[in-house]
């Protein structure tokens, strides 16, 4: 006997996808998971797996085992997960780094002050991120109820508001220009005419042809910055953060100032940008980049700077993220690899520099 093709059964049909949603629903079964779930989870395979393992279970990640502490803490489990928001978690993927040793960032409860838990910040768009903590929430059974549409609505909304301000502060200051211009003719025509009657032909016109700077030109510049900010913040919505070329860097330094800068740099390297998380030195920190041990000998200068500034610049796809490092502190980062000069394992002497 032929089974009954579900097509001529539209309540059976009904009734088998109604009860898989209702598991794909409540156990994270991903055979129905939703489209954003989906495109969490493979960017988490990508970017996050090696630290929170594959199913966010503790121990799991390749890199687990050999980071330096705080290690992360399990995120399959609901009992704790739970007690985070949905932006909580947001923020933890995608804030700042800051220095952890900070007394003022230790103080301020709304930081996630752990340097080996990068940013992504820098690295993903923002609804990349959102797909992020919906596929997380997956891992301990939970779904993403913060309302992402609504966030890019409102941020639509901003843009074109903003949008409406600078074009009305645009044409505010070109109606402002006319009417001075206007007033300048008339001010002219007055004085010539003062002069065809008092005959003073040396009179030095240019004298009173002061710079105005129009109120319309401030409101004008206040504008466009909102502007620009609006434009921005809905871009990296949707868009990865880009940066633009990374200009070369000058790195020449006094001798005094290289050992402070170096220091400077060793600091950023464990305490804020949390870089041995993925590096190791002399065996010790996480296994998910190259050791680092030799980089001072490996690597240029200019090529360092302009990798940790920007890695996406330089290979699009690389697991690195961008750590939202400014120019300073990418000073001193790379002038501390550069003394990283380790001895070859098999060549105890070091070479000469
Ligand atoms: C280099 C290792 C590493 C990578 C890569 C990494 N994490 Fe983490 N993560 C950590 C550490 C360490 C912690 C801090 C310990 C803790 O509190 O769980 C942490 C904590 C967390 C937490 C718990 C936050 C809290 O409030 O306690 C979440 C959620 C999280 N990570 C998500 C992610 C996601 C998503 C990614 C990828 C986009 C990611 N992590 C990539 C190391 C990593
Ligand atoms: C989440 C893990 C992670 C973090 C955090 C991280 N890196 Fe990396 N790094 C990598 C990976 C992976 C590569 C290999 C790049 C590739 O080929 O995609 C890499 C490559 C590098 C390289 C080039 C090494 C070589 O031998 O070619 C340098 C230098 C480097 N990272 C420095 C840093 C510094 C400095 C920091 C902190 C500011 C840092 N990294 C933070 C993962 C990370």
């Amino acid at each position: 006997m032929r089974g009954v093709p579900l097509k001529q059964h539209p309540v059976l049909a009904v009734t088998i996808l109604a009860l898989f949603a209702l598991v794909a629903g409540t156990n994270g079964c991903t055979l129905f998971e939703s489209e954003q779930v989906a495109k969490g989870r493979k960017l988490y395979r990508h970017y996050c797996m090696h630290c929170h393992g594959e199913s966010g279970r503790q121990n799991e990640g390749f890199n687990w085992a050999t980071m330096p502490d705080p290690r992360p803490r399990d995120l399959s489990e609901e009992a704790a997960m739970s007690t985070f928001s949905d932006e909580e978690i947001f923020h933890t993927i995608s804030r700042e780094m800051k220095d952890t040793t900070d007394q003022a960032v230790l103080d301020d409860e709304d930081y996630f002050a752990v340097p080996t838990m990068p940013t992504f910040k820098y690295t993903l768009s923002e609804d990349e991120i959102w797909s992020v903590v919906s596929f997380v929430r997956s891992l301990h059974g939970m779904s993403l109820s913060y309302d992402v549409d609504g966030r890019k609505k409102k941020l639509e909304e901003a843009f074109q508001v903003a949008q409406q301000e600078f074009d009305q502060a645009t044409q505010a200051l070109e109606a402002a220009e006319a009417k001075l211009e206007e007033a300048e003719a008339a001010a002219e025509e007055a004085e010539e005419t003062e002069e065809d009657i008092e005959g003073d032909e040396d009179a030095d016109l240019e004298e009173d042809e002061e710079e105005i700077v129009l109120p319309e030109e401030i409101a004008l510049e206040e504008a466009e910055e909102k502007f620009e900010d609006e434009k921005t913040a809905l871009e990296n919505f949707t868009k990865r953060p880009r940066q633009g070329q990374i200009s070369r860097p000058d790195l020449t330094v006094s001798d005094t100032e290289r050992g402070r800068l170096e220091q400077v740099g060793k600091h950023l390297y464990e305490n804020q940008y949390g870089c041995n998380a993925c590096h190791s030195l002399n065996n010790q920190g996480g296994l998910v980049g190259p050791e680092l041990d030799r980089a001072g000998f490996r690597l240029n200068e200019a090529w360092i700077y302009r990798w940790i500034m920007y890695p996406q610049g330089m290979k699009k796809k690389t697991r690195m993220p961008n750590l939202g490092i400014n120019e300073e502190d990418a000073k001193a980062l790379t002038l501390y690899l550069k003394t990283l000069r380790a001895p070859k394992p098999d060549d105890p002497i070091p070479p000469p520099n």
